[in-house]
């Protein structure tokens, strides 16, 4: 029904980025592998191809090619960097190793008359990265851009429709990349920007309905963002078949567990929550590594889902809320798999399911909230910072022991409540509090303590993969510190974390 466009991924940095770029301009896209075949291609029928950057010289052995028949498909054709090499080198042109990598900022001046640069400066400043660049255009093509180290930032070839741009405009610091992107989706490829997700619902709905038929569906419910948005897309769809299990590991924040039973536990959602507390606790006594915890953690969740999905019986369907980005950096193309998390809420086939149903494995994070407040979630739920599968048990250095949640818990609450106040909650991508397992002395009153230390964490991001540590004002520090030790018993000293990732983490275990 709508255009869609294809994105082969050829391994770069930003190419997730391109698709966010793609979506915010309203027109439905998919990333695949460069290798995927022609058939396959062809099957997807895109009105558009867009070529990401990549690691690798066309040259180099094992280079990362795409079928050469993709240029006689008759849809437009967007190489960006190795993909605007890659399609020089393919249709004949030349490629030369750069005597010195082109990075960072970088003036580049364009031919306007170019449906690409339409409506754009004649100069900009513009996002390089290459170490290799295009020589000679192929045949046919025109050079629409030019900076003083790259004589060919940008090649076309209008009667075919095929672009090459030697620099990224899907990076926020290319003055004007959006528009350019947009340019070719709505100029070249005459897409007309109608992608909505009041739509992706409504498809979204019938797909389930068509897949589950009549069968039983199994939602594992943690009360992060994407778990709530598939159980109430579920819900919709397929209402009473549908039960949500929230298995409650004792180790959510204050009264997490039961908001996240007054969403779900009153309405027409068939919802059980398991109070499994003790138990995490119990499994927990005496470990202080952090890789066992997640370990121990994540199996005594299958453990306790599983046995209420035996509770159930005859469940055919697992649901799942896997989103775009787990997808994406599972390995497609050839990009690097940054880190793999333990998320209590991405099940392994266990149980013996017919079928997975993962509705949202094509959207991204700011989609799914949208989706949610499409689908009349309340806002808390779905603007909700992340929250790591293993819970407090990660932010708890050292050994979790129910008094020591408690203590975190309180802080943690303190922390969150003063942020609100100061209207930062909705600026701060992050935060949270981390207890220490380090003691110091203190003097309360005239007594001298000897206490917990408590770390502050806050942190802005894009995509959790970088994050800058958040800039919090010190008076609204210092009123949260003042708090905290006063009102919360075993804590005498409160730090807060100037480190961004990397070479730190997000979460500090
Ligand atoms: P790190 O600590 O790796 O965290 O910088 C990046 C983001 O992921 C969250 N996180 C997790 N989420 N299960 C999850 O669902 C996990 O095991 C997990 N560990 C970290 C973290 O809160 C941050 O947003």
């Amino acid at each position: 029904m709508h255009q869609k466009i294809l994105i082969l991924d050829f391994g770069g940095q930003y190419n997730q980025l391109i698709a966010r770029r793609v979506r915010e301009a309203h027109v439905y896209c998919e990333v695949k592998p460069y290798s995927i075949s022609l058939e396959e291609i062809k099957k997807f029928a895109p009105a558009g191809i867009i070529f990401t950057g990549g690691p690798k010289s066309v040259y180099e052995k094992g280079a990362t090619l795409c079928p050469p028949e993709i240029y006689s498909l008759g849809a437009p054709v967007l190489g960006i960097c190795y993909g605007a090499q890659l399609m020089a080198y393919q249709l004949g042109g030349n490629v030369i190793s750069a005597e010195r990598r082109e990075y960072g900022r970088t003036q580049v001046d364009f031919k306007t008359a170019s449906p690409l640069f339409d409506g754009c400066p004649e100069s900009a400043v513009v996002w390089m990265s290459h170490g290799v660049k295009i020589d000679k255009p192929p045949e046919g093509f025109e050079i629409v851009a030019k900076s003083e180290a790259c004589p060919v930032a940008a090649m076309e070839d209008r009667q075919k429709d095929f672009y090459g741009l030697q620099f990224h405009p899907e990076v926020r610091h290319t003055q004007n990349g959006f528009k350019i992107l947009k340019n070719f989706l709505y100029k070249v490829c005459g897409c007309a920007g109608d992608w909505q997700m009041a739509e992706y619902a409504k498809t979204a709905i019938e797909g389930i309905r068509r897949k589950a038929g009549g069968g039983k569906v199994l939602l594992a419910l943690s009360g992060g963002v994407d778990s709530s948005v598939a159980a109430a897309l579920f819900s919709k769809a397929v209402g009473k078949q549908l039960t949500c299990v929230f298995v409650d590991h004792g180790l959510m924040r204050k009264n997490e567990g039961d908001e996240i039973e007054a969403v779900f536990g009153g309405g027409d959602i068939n919802f059980i929550r398991v109070n499994a507390g003790e138990r995490f606790l119990a499994r927990l006594k005496g470990v202080s590594e952090p890789e066992r915890k997640r370990k121990i953690i994540g199996e005594e969740f299958i453990r306790v889902f599983e046995e209420e999905g035996k509770k159930i019986g005859s469940v055919d369907y697992l649901a799942q809320g896997t989103i775009y980005p787990d997808v994406i950096e599972s390995g497609a193309g050839d990009a690097a798999v940054i880190k793999s998390h333990h998320n209590v809420g991405g099940l392994p086939d266990f149980v013996d399911f017919k079928e997975i149903i993962e509705p949202l494995r094509f959207l991204f994070k700011d989609e799914i909230r949208q989706l949610g407040r499409e689908l009349g979630l309340p806002d808390f739920l779905v603007r909700r910072q992340p929250f790591p599968g293993p819970g407090l048990a990660i932010r708890i250095i050292g050994e979790v022991t129910e008094e020591r949640l408690e203590i975190l818990r309180e802080a943690d609450w303190i922390f969150r409540e003063e942020i609100a106040k100061a209207g930062l909650d909705g600026e701060i991508h992050q935060y949270f509090a981390v207890l220490t397992n380090m003691r110091s002395v203190g003097v309360m009153g005239d007594e001298r303590t000897y206490d917990y230390t408590l770390a502050l964490r806050g942190v802005n991001t894009d995509d959790f993969m970088t994050a800058d540590w958040a800039r919090i004002p010190f008076d609204i520090l210092e009123k949260i510190s003042n708090r905290i030790v006063n009102e919360v018993p075993h804590i005498n000293r409160i730090v807060y974390d100037i480190t961004s990732k990397p070479p730190s983490t997000i979460e500090w275990e």
